[in-house]
């Protein structure tokens, strides 16, 4: 599924202008980064990509309709990775917690089960499965919460700095586990200051600087005076 941002804004209750007429494509089987400095709306900009917030002008449109008013029958195509994944947590277990969202979709138990087992040793989570999400690490904490978004196979996925918290080898899992997913032909979008994993993945690139887009391309646009500006 194609996701695209046009010409939208968002300006939060307190008056700051989030968002300032941001446009991009998010197309199927390429992952795009948005980069930027701490404030500089990478957050709000997925949470509108989602319709998680209405844009205060513009449009968010999924395969060309409007993603607002395709909601909710749409929200289980799009998973959203918070950017702290204690927004997320809400079941006793990890187990309750991976299978939520999927019961919704699965009636049988069983089905359930096996789906959970298969996405948490994906995210080398199984050991976790009985434990409450409140006695998590960090790193355990967004690796459930991916999971969470991943036992319901969406078509986007909407990171919110995924990479952070994680050690050296849980981010070359997640660097493999994306790259199957843009394989898979899933529109990954990932929020991040990070920026060699940034480098290692990304098709396209949005450097936001105060709620505008002021860079946009391939990898190549992420040039040495691009970082000392901007990142
Ligand atoms: N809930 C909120 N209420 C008011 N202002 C907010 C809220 N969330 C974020 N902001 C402001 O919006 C701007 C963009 O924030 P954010 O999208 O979180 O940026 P980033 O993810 O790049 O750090 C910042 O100036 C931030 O202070
Ligand atoms: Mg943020």
């Amino acid at each position: 599924m194609v996701l695209e941002l046009r010409d939208v804004s968002y300006v939060y209750p307190n008056n700051v202008v989030a968002l300032s007429n941001v446009s991009a494509v998010f197309s199927e089987g390429e992952v795009t980064c948005v980069m930027g400095p701490g404030g500089s709306g990478k957050t709000t900009l997925l949470l509108v990509a989602s319709c998680i917030l209405s844009p205060v002008s513009g449009e968010v449109l999924l395969d060309g309709a409007s993603l607002c008013s395709l909601l909710p029958g749409v929200r289980r195509r799009i998973g959203v990775l918070f950017q702290d994944p204690d927004d997320m947590f809400f079941n006793p277990t990890v187990y309750d917690e991976l299978a939520y969202a999927l019961r919704q979709l699965v009636s049988d138990e069983a089905k359930v089960k096996s789906i959970v087992m298969d996405v948490s040793k994906m995210l080398g989570v199984s050991h976790l499965l009985k434990r409450s999400t409140f006695t998590l690490s960090g790193s355990e904490r967004r690796k459930v919460a991916l999971a969470s978004i991943l036992t319901y196979n969406p078509d986007i996925l909407l990171l919110d700095e995924p990479t952070g918290d994680l050690s050296i080898k849980d981010r070359l899992s997640l660097l493999k586990l994306l790259k199957n997913m843009k394989v898979l032909g899933k529109t990954i979008v990932i929020a991040t200051h990070d920026y060699a994993f940034a480098r290692s993945i990304a098709d396209q690139v949005l450097v936001l600087n105060s709620g505008r887009v002021v860079v946009k391309g391939g990898l190549e646009v992420l040039t040495r005076e691009v970082f000392l500006k901007y990142l």
